[in-house]
């Protein structure tokens, strides 16, 4: 890479798996060798902003201090982030279903929510379901990436980003800026105030968390990370679940490799088995 074109910063083949080991041991993401252009374009900015000169410096910097805050930087500017309102349709219209049935109160994990757009999208689902703000409803949307959920809790989106959204759906969810917010949209606060922003990484030993969900959506994030770390995960979220919840998966996963835990009711939305409520202890 370091001969391929002119660079500000130095970056070596060595500076490049470095990078690979510690975001793979800090958030599960793999980064394969197709990455580095866009690991060194990510993280010049990072340099740039400490006045680095090289790679080495910049992760020696941080390997000093595993505590720093720069750490967040790391991570937030290696996180791929794309999402967008109601993406995979089908899945929004099966919530509605599960939705119908579901008496009392209702929780929802969206677990790597990005911007925003896929726990509004669930939000809106639920209030088209009972007729109204329902606080009879929970929404947690978490990730890992402090600045996708911030944007997420502002709630603020540019109108080209409500293509997926029916213009009926725009009226009752969303204000249209005028004067200088021209060209944007913000979440009505009814809507946002059914949804609590949390940052977790799926990684980590514990969530902070307390059980147990209808439905959880996992969606587009299992990509970044290698088998094993899947089924740790995949076991943590399915003890989650209550006996008849929902666990929702990207266009591109599956979870062929948790058929004892997990089988297919849906396209890429799946059920406990009745070993996984029994051996989790999980009455039905
Ligand atoms: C491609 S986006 C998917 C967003 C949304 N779920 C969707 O399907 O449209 C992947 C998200 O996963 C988050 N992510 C990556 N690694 C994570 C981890 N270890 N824990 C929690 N979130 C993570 C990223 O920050 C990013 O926002």
């Amino acid at each position: 890479m370091s001969n391929e074109r002119e660079q500000d910063f130095v970056f070596t083949d060595t500076d490049f798996r470095r990078v690979v080991s510690i975001i793979y041991a800090r958030a599960g993401i793999r980064l394969n060798e197709s990455k580095q252009p866009m690991v060194y374009s990510r993280l010049a900015r990072r340099l740039r902003a400490l006045n680095l000169a090289k790679f080495s410096d910049y992760l020696n910097f941080l390997e000093a201090d595993p505590k720093h805050e720069e750490w967040q930087q790391f991570t937030n500017s290696l996180t791929t982030n794309l999402t967008f309102f109601f993406r995979e349709k089908h899945h929004f219209e099966m919530l509605s279903d599960q939705l119908h049935k579901l008496h009392g109160p209702v929780r929802i994990w969206c677990s790597a929510s990005s911007t925003g757009e896929e726990p509004y999208s669930l939000a809106m689902t639920a209030v088209e379901v009972y007729g109204r703000f329902n606080s009879d409803v929970q929404i947690i949307a978490s990730d890992l990436d402090t600045q996708v959920l911030a944007k997420a809790q502002n709630g603020i989106y540019s109108m080209d980003k409500l293509d997926k959204v029916s213009p009926e759906k725009c009226k009752i969810f969303f204000l249209k800026g005028v004067g200088k917010n021209a060209g944007q949209a913000k979440v009505r606060k009814e809507l946002r105030a059914m949804i609590e922003f949390k940052q977790i990484n799926l990684l980590a030993n514990s969530w902070p968390l307390t059980p147990y969900f209808d439905t959880i959506f996992c969606r587009n994030v299992m990509i970044y990370f290698d088998q094993a770390t899947q089924k740790v995960m995949l076991e943590k979220m399915g003890r989650l679940l209550k006996p008849n919840g929902f666990l929702y998966v990207g266009h591109s996963e599956n979870l062929h490799h948790m058929s004892e835990w997990f089988y297919s009711c849906g396209k890429t939305v799946y059920r406990l088995t009745d070993k996984a409520i029994h051996e989790w202890g999980l009455s039905k």
